[in-house]
């Protein structure tokens, strides 16, 4: 069986976007892989966190990837910082990559632009080392992530031939992972600035849907995101950014075509339209939030974390001691 791995920071409450771009596909692809899910919380620290909520939301989200159809008997669910060679593996990646390289990512330009290197942490910067480690701990297959993470992947891919090259002697030490993002959906945009991405640290809360938002918090939302003026729904993403972000948001929620909702929408007006696809959205959560809700008190959820962690520890220290191995560090016994 090949190895899925995938990821999410715990730095809010996840959004549609995340759902759709992510998660969806994580229990969809969960049978057919060796699995593993993890909550960032390390990457979460690359920014400033209030501790109590860090702990809060890393809960919460490991509590959504079960109440979103994650099975602990199939996929292998864990908190990344419960297993410390993930540390410990980044620290040999960033040994072996660039700071050129690391200055090129596009997520450290945008976040560093805004606020000014001697502003951000130096983890920020060596974030995408982190993620490499997180990926090829487990001898990754397939990662699959939205669109925004692509860059990331192919650092992924870039270390793991040069780790390889480097120290293998001929030896593949490292799997050489693929990105899987989704055909659909792998970019879903912000509502109310529908040429930017729908994110969950978004200072403006009606730009994104949060998938514990309450059925009045998402029908509200939805009526003030924006639109255009034609009045028409029709799909064609730079024309109509707006309107095709909804028709694709629709989509992943109610399982039809963008064509079928087109065709169906059409001549209706925007206001019918909102009000069916807030309906759509809905009908998925509420029985996710319960689930959720059920989770977050329980002992249930500790136990299947404590299980995942032990599990990922086994794993992930296998390819940890090949490296160690293979660039020297510690000794050989006598
Ligand atoms: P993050 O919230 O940054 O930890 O992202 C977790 C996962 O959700 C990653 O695979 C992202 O690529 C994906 N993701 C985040 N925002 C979006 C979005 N607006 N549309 C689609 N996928 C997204
Ligand atoms: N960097 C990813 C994001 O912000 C989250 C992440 C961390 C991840 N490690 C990963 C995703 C490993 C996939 C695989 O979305």
């Amino acid at each position: 069986m090949k190895t899925i791995f995938s990821g999410i920071q715990p730095s809010g409450t996840p959004t549609i976007g995340n759902y759709i771009g992510a998660m969806k596909h994580f229990v969809e692809l969960q049978s057919q892989y060796d699995s593993y899910f993890c909550i960032v919380d390390e990457h979460a620290i690359t920014v400033p966190q209030e501790r109590l909520k860090l702990r809060q939301q890393t809960r919460s989200l490991a509590a959504l990837y079960l109440a979103v159809g994650l099975d602990p008997s199939k996929a292998t669910i864990f908190i990344q910082s419960e297993v410390s060679a993930h540390a410990e593996a980044a620290w040999i990646v960033q040994c072996n990559s660039s700071i050129g390289e690391l200055e090129r990512m596009t997520q450290f330009k945008d976040k560093s632009a805004k606020q000014g290197k001697s502003q951000v942490s130096a983890g920020l910067l060596t974030y995408p080392p982190l993620m490499v480690a997180d990926i090829i701990l487990y001898q990754t297959d397939v990662v699959p992530v939205g669109e925004d993470q692509k860059q990331h992947l192919e650092l992924t891919r870039d270390f793991a031939q040069r780790f390889n090259s480097r120290y293998g002697n001929g030896n593949q030490l490292l799997t050489i992972p693929e990105v899987y993002i989704p055909k659909e959906g792998g970019r879903i945009m912000s509502l109310q600035e529908p040429t930017k991405k729908m994110s969950k640290s978004d200072s403006s809360k009606k730009a994104f849907i949060s998938m514990l938002d309450e059925p009045n918090v998402i029908r509200k939302k939805i009526r003030s995101a924006v639109t255009d003026s034609s009045g028409i729904i029709e799909y064609d993403e730079t024309e109509k950014p707006a309107i095709s972000n909804l028709l694709t948001i629709f989509s992943a929620f109610s399982g039809e075509s963008v064509d079928a909702l087109v065709e169906r929408y059409r001549a209706t007006g925007y206001a019918v339209f909102k009000n069916d696809l807030a309906e759509a959205i809905i009908q998925v959560l509420e029985p996710i939030q319960k689930r959720h809700d059920e989770l977050m008190n329980s002992s249930e959820l500790d136990d299947i974390l404590d299980e995942g962690a032990e599990k990922a520890r086994r794993s992930a220290n296998k390819t940890l001691k090949k490296m160690q191995n293979a660039v020297g560090l510690g000794r050989k016994r006598r």
